[in-house]
Parts: C-alpha cells; structure tokens; sequence
C-alpha cells in the first residue's frame, strides 16, 4: 500500500491507470460500491477546503468506506502535538489518511511512521489529487498529448499540473511574472517525462495551447501578501482576449475556488470554454480511484 505526496511517487503506467478506473467510476459508479467496506478513511484538514473535503468523504461513502474528518482546530498539528506523534496514533485508527497542510514536510513526517497510506490533499508543494482530476478533464476534452498553459503563479497547482501533464505525454508552457517561477527541483523532474518552457509572457505561454490553466494569484496562507501580489501579476489575468490567442477549440481551467476579476475574469469563467465544473465534479471520481489504488483493489 503506497502513499501518494506528490504526482512524482506515480510511474506514468500508475497514472494512466488511475485516470482510466477513475473514468471507468464516472461512467458507471457502482462498479466502486461497496470495495472498500470496513475501511476507515481519516481526512485531515489544516486549511480550509469544500471541494477536497466533501469529494473525499463522498467518495469513502460511496466505496463502502467510513470517513473521519479531523479537523486542526481540534488535533493541532505542531500546536497540540508534533507531526511525528498524529501520525503513530492516526496510524493506530485509520486503514489511510488524505491530509491537507501548510507545510509539504509535516506529510512527509507523518508518512514516514504512520505505517498507513497517506494522500496529500494539498500542501504548499503540490495538490496531486486536483492534478489527477486535471487529467481526467483533459482526457474528456482534449486527448492524450495536450498542449497545456499556465498562465500565474508557479504554486502547488502548477507544481503538480507539469509533473502530471508531462508524465501524461504533454507538454506546459508557465508563465510567471519574476520570482513567482515553480520550483526548480519539481521542474526538473518535470522535465525527465517531456517539455516543460517557462516565461514571462502570458500570450507566448498560451500560444496553440489546448489548455489555459490558471490559479489564485495569493494562495491559502498568502494572504498578507494579496496586495503586492495583485500588483505583481497585473497582465496575467485570463481574460477572452488572451484565450483568443490560444487554439481555437482550447479549454479554460481553474481548481477553484476562482477570484473572478483577478487571475480570470467571470467572462471566461463561466463562458462556454470553461470546463472548472467539470474538474470539480471530477475530483469526486479521482479520488475513488486513488482509494482503490491505494488498497490494491485495482493495479
Ligand atoms: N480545488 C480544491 O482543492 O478546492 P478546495 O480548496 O475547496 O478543496
Ligand atoms: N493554490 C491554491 C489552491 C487551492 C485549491 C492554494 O493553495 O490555496
């Protein structure tokens, strides 16, 4: 039973795998039903969340499984006690654990000595479980070798969007205003599966893209930052002109939640490119198959 921090603890066979079953589960949901009785799911929220939150604990449900949502204010991850000790104990209770955290290294921590499965639900490094939906939304409306954009900043989205787009047989382009680039290491591992460009320039970055993906410009956490950031990224908002300058038939993409009128304006948002619900609804039917991958009911 594996783990699953980041895109990269997956061989690109894996992810294929796990964007099949997933599409195989949005097709015909029953085929989960009941695969995962007696398991007992823990989800551990340190930021806020609806999305991960509800589709996670969905999923549980409709695999047969029992969700446990643990929220921080209650478990105090470094406060009450260290990483180390939640995961011994969290270990004793749970067959798996999602864990959403501001700090990559706590999962990490907690990974190590938990002796379960623990699934990143988003830390300041990656979000893998939004990058698999990703894929499956691509699949649905692109196809196997996407040409894929994104435009903002070089966060934890993006992070886990070029490691999945490459190991999927695409290629990015990212365009970040100076010094909001991803991380160097995760690009470079981006870069052993295909081509990874970055830039500076939104339109360079969205040219004969199939996908044009953005984020928020301050992430949870980032708040204190907001201003300077609206300020750093004027110029990177998704806008229809900026989509006019990507193929024709390109699709616009977004986590969610959205900031309409900063990094995408509610004209591209909720215009007839936007396929955002449809990755919502998806995270529903990725993270079963991530559940099921994780017990070995499916390999
Ligand atoms: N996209 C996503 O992870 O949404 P939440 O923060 O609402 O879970
Ligand atoms: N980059 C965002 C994603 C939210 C789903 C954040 O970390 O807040």
């Amino acid at each position: 039973m594996s783990s699953l921090l980041s895109v990269g603890d997956l061989t690109p066979a894996e992810l294929r795998r796990l964007v099949e079953v997933a599409r195989d589960l949005k097709r015909a949901p029953q085929l989960g039903a009941g695969k995962l009785a007696g398991k007992t799911i823990g989800l551990f929220f340190e930021k806020p969340s609806l999305r991960t939150w509800v589709s996670c604990d969905v999923a549980a449900v409709q695999l047969g499984a029992h969700p446990v949502a643990i929220r921080n204010e209650e478990a105090g991850l470094g406060t009450r006690e260290p990483a180390e000790d939640m995961g011994k104990v969290l270990g004793r209770y749970l067959d798996a654990l999602g864990m959403r955290v501001r700090r990559h290294t706590d999962l990490e921590t907690v990974a190590a000595v938990a002796g379960i499965p623990v699934v990143n639900l988003l830390s300041d490094r990656e979000h893998p479980c939004q990058a698999l939906a990703d894929l499956v939304t691509i699949a649905e409306r692109v196809g196997n070798t996407p040409r894929v954009a994104f435009v903002g900043d070089g966060n934890n989205v993006c992070h886990s969007l070029m490691l999945a787009v490459t190991m999927w047989g695409g290629s990015i382009r990212v365009a970040t205003p100076p010094g909001y680039e991803p991380h160097s290491e995760v690009v470079a591992s981006a870069r052993r599966w295909g081509e990874v460009e970055l830039g500076d320039d939104p339109r360079w970055a969205v040219e004969g893209a199939q996908v044009v993906y953005t984020d928020v410009w301050a992430s949870m956490g980032q708040e204190s930052e907001a201003d300077q950031r609206r300020r750093a990224f004027e110029g990177f908002v998704v806008d229809s002109d900026l989509m006019d300058s990507a193929d024709s038939s390109a699709v616009f993409m977004h986590c969610l939640p959205a900031h309409r009128g900063e990094e995408v304006t509610a004209e591209v948002l909720e215009g007839p490119r936007s396929v955002v619900f449809d990755q919502a609804e998806n995270r529903l039917h990725a993270f079963k198959a991530v559940l099921l991958w994780m017990f070995g009911v499916v390999d």
